[in-house]
């Protein structure tokens, strides 16, 4: 499938999610294959304007990540159009603009899924974003802002004339919030009515239900939560959608890939400045991925209370090799 000028390898992406998808976490998802665009965490328009060191990290990619869409949040118009010409000075392949997020500190400055509530004026933030970048310019929108505004075909088809080259679409409104369902009859009909592509979003946790939303009818799918539960995700959808039978991910693997998670974080944002708090910073990042990643599996609250309870990253190390990899951690399970 294409987004403008951009080929995806595959339909299935990792959806942005702020504290959680970030460069390293993005690149182990994308070695096991199947992942055919990451998106980043959110990245502020104004942040990006003035050269806001923390706002520039949250947009670092790697090579390996390609293609890579960085996803920007604002209201102004003009503001947007020179984050898109930032971005696209970054080397990004696609620029999107979150209008899902439901968080008042977002919301309530014009941003996220309040640009929903204002439809002329969302479309004319895409418009001028279009006409001052090459790159594609892509919208994630939610359901609506509330049940009583679920205008998200109106909108869609809107950025849609906009300029925008493909459009998500999370079947929740902000009132939801995270609870519910995704509505993704609501999704599959806007596929339906628009020309570019559209990707669904909510509520993948298994790769079978990926592949039946696609049959559903979008052209593709951002997982989210499923793939901070199971990184494998992507490519075992990949696979069924191709007639193979996934093949199983062993404890080891699950193991390997939150010490490579470590490692990689490690080798980040290590500057000298930061050098006292960095283990901090890794181990924290640990404890939000270890919330989602042990949902599930034998034992998993065990490893979730004691990978929250190591305070250092040999502590850390050391608790996640004796849980996937110790014989007798196996017997005991
Ligand atoms: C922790 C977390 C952070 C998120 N951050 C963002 C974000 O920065 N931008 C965005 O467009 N959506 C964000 N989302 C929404 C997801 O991209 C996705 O649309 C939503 O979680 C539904 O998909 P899922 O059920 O597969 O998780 C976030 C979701 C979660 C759980």
């Amino acid at each position: 499938m294409r987004i403008g000028s951009v080929q995806l390898p595959s339909p299935f992406a990792i959806a942005p999610m702020a504290g959680m998808t970030d460069t390293a976490f993005r690149r182990l998802v994308k070695r096991h294959g199947g992942c055919g665009l990451v998106v980043t965490e959110m990245v502020s328009s104004e942040g990006l304007i003035r050269g806001i060191d923390r706002t520039l990290e949250y947009a670092e990619y790697t090579e390996e990540e390609r293609p890579i869409s960085i996803q920007i949040f604002g209201g102004d118009p003009d503001k947007m159009a020179a984050a898109a010409q930032i971005v696209e000075g970054m080397g990004a392949d696609i620029v999107d603009v979150n209008m899902g997020c439901p968080v008042p500190k977002i919301a309530k400055h014009n941003a996220g899924c309040s640009l929903m509530r204002e439809p002329a004026h969302a479309a004319s933030v895409i418009a001028a974003m279009t006409r001052a970048v090459s790159i594609p310019v892509t919208v994630k929108m939610r359901a609506g802002w509330n049940d009583d505004e679920r205008n998200a075909p109106t909108l869609a088809k809107m950025v849609e004339d906009a300029g925008a080259a493909a459009i998500a679409i999370h079947g929740r409104t902000a009132a939801q919030s995270y609870t519910g369902t995704a509505d993704w009859d609501l999704v599959a009909g806007i596929a339906n009515d628009l020309t570019i592509p559209v990707f669904g979003s909510g509520d993948c946790i298994e790769p079978e239900q990926i592949v039946g939303r696609m049959r559903a009818g979008v052209e593709g799918v951002l997982v989210g939560r499923g793939v901070l539960r199971n990184p494998w995700i992507l490519s075992h959808a990949a696979a069924l959608i191709d007639g193979r039978t996934p093949r199983p991910v062993t404890p080891e693997e699950r193991g390997r890939f939150l010490l490579e998670y470590i490692d990689l974080l490690v080798l980040e944002r290590s500057d000298d400045a930061r050098a006292l708090t960095h283990d901090k910073w890794v181990i924290n990042k640990l404890r939000a991925l270890g919330s989602w990643f042990t949902k599930g599996l034998d034992n998993g609250s065990h490893l979730r209370t004691a990978i929250n309870s190591a305070s250092s990253l040999l502590e850390l190390r050391e608790t996640i090799s004796a849980f996937f990899f110790c014989a007798h951690a196996e017997t005991a399970r």
